[in-house]
């Protein structure tokens, strides 16, 4: 997947302005904070092209970036922020609600999970959600570039015993910061876009 052009096609709450040209697309889910926007950067090769922060938060539309003018990747507003109204938290989901469930050109999901703490409540009720509606997904624990190497194999073991994932359900363990897991992640969309 080699990205050449990225663009910000739109910053969307409304499905109303979602991009209709129909290209597949994939979503960037997962806790406020998680690493989302940094890891569409380091798949798009752009340094801050989404915005990050070290406060949660930051991300608070869904952002249709246009990969190559084939593909979308979309960056999720994270969730599990808890510094925001009942009311915002509402808005919140509905807005995600609807994006899974009626973005027909969504053609799977990244759900990203801090990879050096056991999986939230939050990871635990996003997985059931995901699996509900049957759209592929992609783990990825993020920011493992923070664990003794010694530690990986045995963290993914545990997460994946902890979310309960199948065999044939991939989790990826990636690092913005190292690119490790990278390659295994862009394997995976090219799969799904297909
Ligand atoms: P919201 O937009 O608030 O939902 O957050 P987000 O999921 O988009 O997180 P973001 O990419 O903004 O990253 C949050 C913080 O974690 C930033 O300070 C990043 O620099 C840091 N971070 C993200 N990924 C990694 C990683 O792989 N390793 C390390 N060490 N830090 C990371
Ligand atoms: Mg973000």
């Amino acid at each position: 997947m080699k990205v050449t052009d990225v663009e910000l096609t739109i910053s969307a709450v409304d499905p109303k302005q979602y991009p209709t040209t129909g290209y597949p697309e994939i979503g960037f889910l997962g806790r406020s904070n998680v690493g989302k926007s940094s890891l569409t950067n380091v798949l798009m090769n752009r340094k801050d092209f989404a915005h990050t922060s070290g406060q949660p938060g930051k991300t608070q539309t869904l952002n249709f970036y246009a990969i190559n003018h084939e593909l979308y990747f979309v960056d999720v507003p994270g969730y599990g922020y808890a510094k925001v109204s009942k009311q915002e938290r509402e808005k919140w989901a509905t807005m995600i609600e609807t994006y899974l469930t009626q973005r027909k050109t969504l053609r799977g999901v990244i759900n990203l999970i801090d990879g050096r703490h056991q999986p939230s409540d939050y990871d635990l009720q996003m997985r059931d959600w995901l699996d509900f509606y049957d759209i592929p997904v992609l783990y990825v624990a993020t920011k493992v570039d923070k664990l003794p190497k010694s530690k990986v194999a045995q963290q993914k073991q545990l997460l994946r015993r902890e979310l309960e994932l199948e065999a044939d359900e991939p989790l990826v363990m990636f690092s913005a910061k190292t690119k490790v897991g990278q390659a295994e992640i862009e394997a995976w969309i090219t799969q799904q876009i297909q």
